[in-house]
């Protein structure tokens, strides 16, 4: 599997081929991404909520998205891989945001980082693509604003707002955003965005009219139990399914069927005769 380009997903863009990506925070799933053809991989600061059991994102830092960038680029060599910039990290100043952007390179060996918001972080994009960066914007629902927009909510459901994200769409690809993520968003209104704006556009609950989705593999995967967005289709329930392996490894343990004689090691020959008690 060769690992695309952003050019490949323009390209997949402009022949209506759909880019299927998932998100991944170790190194397993990671392997288990690629090995299912993933076309990019997101190391979303949803790790805080999925991994660290945090109610949201806001408390993710920057070495926590290192240190799992780093293991996913470890299982996902061959595949395109975008680090999420936590919060705190470009809000502040530009600057900061270029340093930010630029440790996930450095240190993580990302191919592009995304960011939250629309107008107000453009200074933000145009600096890291300055930078000779990838940036991907990501609006509609941003949930490290989720206190701003009174919880997590679907976004763009009235003309006005519509516009809005509209105006920010085009304005994050002015900046230099190699592409977008919209989030919990009418699909009409995608579909709009996904029109106006030459590079791609992709989607987590914001319909079939995005040139891709996204979506977060602990949902995929029926593991994150806390709760489940109305954007979700679970393929699996890994979580139920590991309470029961867990559960039977308890029970063989209390009913003396584990460990068998075959999961031990032997003695090497005659040395238990010799040995003293
Ligand atoms: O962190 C993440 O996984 C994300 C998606 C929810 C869009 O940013
Ligand atoms: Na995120």
């Amino acid at each position: 599997k060769k690992k695309l380009t952003r050019w490949d997903l323009q390209n997949k863009k402009q022949a209506g081929e759909k880019v299927v990506w998932i998100t991944a925070y170790d190194y397993w799933n990671a392997t288990f991404a690629e090995a299912a053809g993933m076309d990019m991989i997101l190391v979303g600061d949803s790790l805080g909520m999925c991994v660290y059991g945090y109610e949201g994102t806001v408390p993710v830092t920057m070495d926590q998205c290192i240190v799992h960038s780093e293991a996913v680029r470890r299982g996902a060599a061959n595949t395109f891989i975008i680090g999420d910039m936590p919060f705190l990290s470009y809000q502040v100043s530009v600057p900061d945001a270029v340093r930010n952007a630029g440790r996930f390179h450095k240190e993580a060996g990302v191919d592009a980082i995304k960011l939250e918001g629309g107008k107000r972080v453009c200074p933000q994009i145009q600096a890291i693509a300055d930078g000779g960066m990838l940036v991907m914007g990501h609006i509609g629902l941003t949930p490290q604003s989720s206190g701003q927009l009174g919880g997590f909510k679907a976004q763009g459901r009235t003309a006005e707002a519509a516009e809005e994200l509209i105006s920010d769409a085009k304005s994050i690809q002015e900046s230099g955003a190699f592409a977008l993520l919209v989030e919990a968003v009418p699909p009409e209104v995608c579909g709009i965005i996904r029109d106006t704006l030459t590079i791609p556009v992709y989607s987590i609950g914001a319909g079939i009219t995005a040139d891709g989705q996204l979506m977060i593999s602990s949902d995929v995967a029926g593991v994150f139990q806390a709760f489940t967005p109305k954007f979700v289709k679970k393929y699996e329930s890994l979580g139920e399914k590991t309470i029961q392996a867990f559960s039977a490894y308890r029970q063989d343990v209390l009913d003396g069927n584990f460990p068998a004689p075959e999961h031990t090691y032997k003695m090497k020959e005659g040395e238990l005769a010799k040995l003293k008690t």
